[in-house]
């Protein structure tokens, strides 16, 4: 007691001493001194500056933060009271204690936040700001020995040379936690840190609970579902996993660039660099790239629209509950009721339709729409149910995650909304009168509808008979795990490892050979998956590799394909020991997975995106044939990651720019990658080569590209084929393969012009030279005669103009 009444006396003396004393310029702030006003610690060579300031537009509150001192408008990296504002800076100090510990304090010396840093002894500590951004106590010595730092105890903010990870003896995680809104940094629900169930790789959870996005697990050189973390020459990322903790750190290698990791209070992870020359931040990559794939954006109630402007709303009868947060783009306290409900013959329910449905539902047996309907109006802690094909689907409590989904986006289902009678819309409550009018004009309809089916059973009949390419439609059959465990003898004949995990060999019971695909560190809801194997179970084309059947059971996800006895195209052209592919056949092989492509991206009810075009996913049958292995990973991995997870699987030398860029992902991120295989194919090397192997151009395409435009392309041909091939082939596979590789997407062609290409249907012009090619590898620009004198005879266009044949 007695000393602790010393202690306070002395602060309240410092304090007195300081407020007329002299301000604190340097970066340390010692025992006996303390930060109070405008008064700021800046790092040895100014690059940040730690004080109070207020955030946003908010004007009456004030937290201690760090911040880049020579960046305008200031952007926060570190915040110390994030939950415990003060109203004045000037009657508020930060001190660093006896025993090391950093405190805010308030008018009347109360401590507001701590570092609790917990030193056992007392000393004479010292609270450095780093230029790096980081803010150290020390004991004295600036031993680089730092007892307790802020890059330990990130808010939301995850800088270079900092680390996110956990701490194995502890059991303590290093998360950041967004900012609730731009004007209140306290923590918001959403997080990032290592996986709560141990694996290695990052998520981002809504609440500490609900995982909606996962980083992929790290593979030795990068976490799978993040682009540029290897490929970029700019980050040095690595991840440390020892009996003491584990975690990933990462540097920037190019002075020039200043970048920061950010959880932002949209719920998004954000890669922000700022590049010295344009002094502007720009986000890299953003994940997850839907807002409405990030759980819980638009609260309780709320509904989350991607193609609005305003993202979340609230249905009828709802109303925003906070609408300043909302107004501040902050959702979380979601939509409250106009009215209370009735709880009885007072209440009816809002139809919504396309909607995604809301995450934890409770699932009735219950046949029939109006039973569902029944089963909900019946219990008042009922909000909605929705009946479908699923069965009948109730929500008690709470109704999280509702989306709209538009025309085309697929896998919409209605919703009903309980709300009281009187604030459903009329148009929606008037159905009964709607449905006696139209009974009528149903009844004729049946009868058309009737013609109808006839008509086109008979079409599918014939064209069944028909069409080889058109495989037995939606027939994928569910297995059971222990099924599959006895057809692939407890799988021990493993013939590969893709990106999502092993693939083992089995037999059927009518001995069909089948390829058992068993997928690792998913996080897909059941029922999302089923819908996505059937929709895949749908695709079928003699260019394809067939999807027979699935298995999904507890968090054991398989996937049965159609075995090819061939094997894979990278074999092939890789290895010695397997077949060797005469030109021909690498041309039938190119022509056919052009036809599967062009079918998944074209044909397909909804466009497929395959996302890791490469030789290792070619797979070939007995004769040869080539078919496409793995498509739809992407979308069997949950539509709502699809554009980001999809990342995963491209695999680096193959990937179009604009999967670092973070911009939309389109089919022409696949023709990027086939030209890339193009040059593999008709090299029979890989494009990445090691650069002792071949000499000065390590990089493949870039050397390639310039002898094709100089009219060289059969220079490039596998010297195994010892120049057996047709000239006019070789050319024109190339010329595509530059096409297929230009940077911007519109000027490469659709996988169905390439077809024509090289059907012989359309003619190919001479290919510009890709402008990466240059940059990535400027050292090539010395050799490069082309460039400048064949400038002239680059076309705009794949195609000739019509008539110029
Ligand atoms: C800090 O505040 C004092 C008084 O409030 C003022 O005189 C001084 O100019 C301020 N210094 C800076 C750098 O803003
Ligand atoms: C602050 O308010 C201005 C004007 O109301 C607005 O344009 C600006 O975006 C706001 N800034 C933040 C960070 O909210
Ligand atoms: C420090 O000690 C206090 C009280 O003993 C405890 O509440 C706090 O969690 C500890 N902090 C750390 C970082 O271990
Ligand atoms: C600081 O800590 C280091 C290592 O624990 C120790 O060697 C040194 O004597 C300490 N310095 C002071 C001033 O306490
Ligand atoms: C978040 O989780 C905590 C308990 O883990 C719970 O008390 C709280 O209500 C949750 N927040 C929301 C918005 O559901
Ligand atoms: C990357 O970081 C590791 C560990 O921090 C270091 O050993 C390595 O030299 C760094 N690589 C480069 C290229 O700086
Ligand atoms: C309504 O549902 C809740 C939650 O499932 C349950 O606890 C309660 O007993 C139900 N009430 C009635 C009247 O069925």
């Amino acid at each position: 007691m007695g000393a602790r009444n010393t202690t306070c006396f002395f602060f309240l003396l410092l304090c007195i001493f300081l407020s007329t004393g002299p301000s604190i310029a340097s970066d340390v702030l010692s025992h006996g001194q303390s930060l109070s006003g405008n008064q700021t610690l800046v790092s040895r060579q100014g690059n940040f500056e730690l004080g109070f300031f207020t955030p946003g537009n908010s004007s009456s509150n004030y937290y201690i933060g760090i911040w880049y001192k020579k960046l305008q408008p200031q952007t926060i990296i570190w915040v110390a009271n994030r939950e415990s504002p003060v109203a004045s800076p000037s009657n508020s100090k930060l001190t660093i204690s006896a025993t090391g510990d950093l405190v805010l304090l308030n008018h009347d010396n109360t401590p507001i936040w701590s570092s609790n840093s917990n030193l056992s002894s007392a000393g004479s500590y010292l609270a450095i700001l780093l230029d790096n951004g980081n803010l150290a106590v020390t004991n004295g010595s600036d031993s680089g020995l730092y007892l307790w730092q802020s890059f330990a105890h990130p808010t939301d903010t995850w800088m270079p040379g900092g680390w996110l990870g956990v701490d194995k003896i502890t059991g303590e995680y290093q998360r950041l936690t967004s900012w609730k809104n731009s004007d209140d940094p306290a923590p918001g629900l959403f997080s990032q840190s290592m996986d709560p169930d141990g694996s290695n790789q990052y998520v981002i959870l809504w609440n500490r609970t609900d995982i909606y996005w996962s980083s992929g697990l790290w593979n030795g050189q990068f976490f799978s579902a993040v682009p540029g973390t290897k490929e970029s020459t700019a980050f040095n990322f690595t991840f440390i996993d020892d009996k003491d903790r584990k975690f990933a750190s990462y540097t920037i290698l190019d002075s020039n660039v200043i970048t920061r990791y950010v959880v932002d209070s949209s719920g998004q992870g954000r890669q922000w660099y700022l590049f010295a020359s344009s002094q502007k931040w720009t986000t890299v990559f953003t994940q997850p790239l839907d807002q409405c794939t990030v759980y819980s954006l638009c609260g309780n109630f709320g509904v989350c629209d991607d193609k609005n402007p305003t993202v979340c709303s609230c249905p009828d009868g709802f109303h925003p509950t906070k609408v300043q947060e909302w107004d501040l783009n902050d959702w979380s306290s979601g939509c409250s009721r106009r009215t209370q409900l009735k709880c009885g013959d007072g209440d009816g329910f809002l139809k919504m339709v396309n909607m995604r449905l809301p995450a934890n539902l409770e699932k009735l047996m219950i046949g029939s729409d109006k039973g569902c309907e029944l089963a909900c109006k019946n219990n008042c802690s009922c909000h909605a149910y929705s009946y479908g094909s699923a069965g009948c689907s109730v929500w008690k409590g709470e109704v999280r995650n509702l989306q709209q989904r538009h025309d085309g986006d697929g896998g919409g289902d209605t919703l009903f909304l309980r709300l009281v009678a009187s604030d459903i819309p009329s148009s929606s409550n008037s159905h009964r009168r709607t449905l006696a009018v139209t009974l009528g004009v149903v009844l004729s309809a049946v009868v058309l509808v009737g013609a109808a089916i006839v008509i086109a059973w008979a079409y599918r009949r014939r064209k069944q008979t028909r069409a080889s390419e058109q495989a037995a439609e939606g027939s994928v059959i569910r297995f059971s795990y222990s099924t599959l465990q006895r057809m692939t003898k407890n799988f021990s004949d493993k013939v590969g490892t893709g990106g999502f995990g092993s693939v083992f060999k089995g037999v059927m019971p009518n001995s069909t050979l089948i390829a058992v695909k068993k997928l690792e560190g998913l996080r897909q809801g059941e029922k999302q998956f089923r819908t996505e194997v059937s929709t895949l179970g749908a695709v079928g084309h003699v260019n394809l590799v067939r999807l027979c059947g699935y298995c999904c059971e507890r968090s054991q996800m398989l996937l049965v394909y159609e075995y090819m006895s061939g094997g894979s195209l990278d074999a092939h052209l890789f290895h010695d020991g397997c077949t060797f592919l005469n030109w021909r056949t690498r041309y039938q092989i190119i022509l056919g997975t052009a036809r599967g492509l062009a079918y998944l991206h074209e044909k397909c009810r909804e466009c497929i995106i395959h996302c890791d075009v490469k030789p290792d996913n070619i797979l070939l049958d007995e004769e040869f044939c080539p078919k496409v292995s793995d498509f739809g990973m992407a979308k069997l991995l949950g539509r709502d990651f699809s554009r980001v997870l999809t990342t995963m699987r491209g695999t680096v030398g193959y990937l179009a720019p604009e999967w670092i860029s973070g911009s939309p992902i389109t089919p022409k991120v696949d023709v990027y990658s086939f030209g890339m295989m193009l040059f593999e194919v008709v090299s029979g090397s890989r494009n990445t080569r090691s650069s002792e192997e071949e000499g000065d151009h390590s990089f493949y395409p870039s050397w390639a590209a310039r002898e094709v435009i100089q009219g060289n392309a059969m220079r490039l041909l596998d010297p195994k084929l010892e120049g057996v091939a047709e000239a006019e082939e070789v050319n024109n596979v190339c010329k595509v393969a530059i096409w297929c590789i230009q940077d911007s997407e519109e000027r490469r062609p659709s996988m169905g012009q390439v077809v024509q290409i090289l059907e012989g249907v359309l003619d190919v012009n001479m290919p510009p030279l890709p402008a990466a090619l240059q940059n990535l590898f400027p050292q090539d620009q010395d050799q490069d005669p082309i460039r400048h004198s064949q400038r002239e005879e680059e076309q705009d266009s794949i195609v000739a103009p019509e008539g110029s044949t």
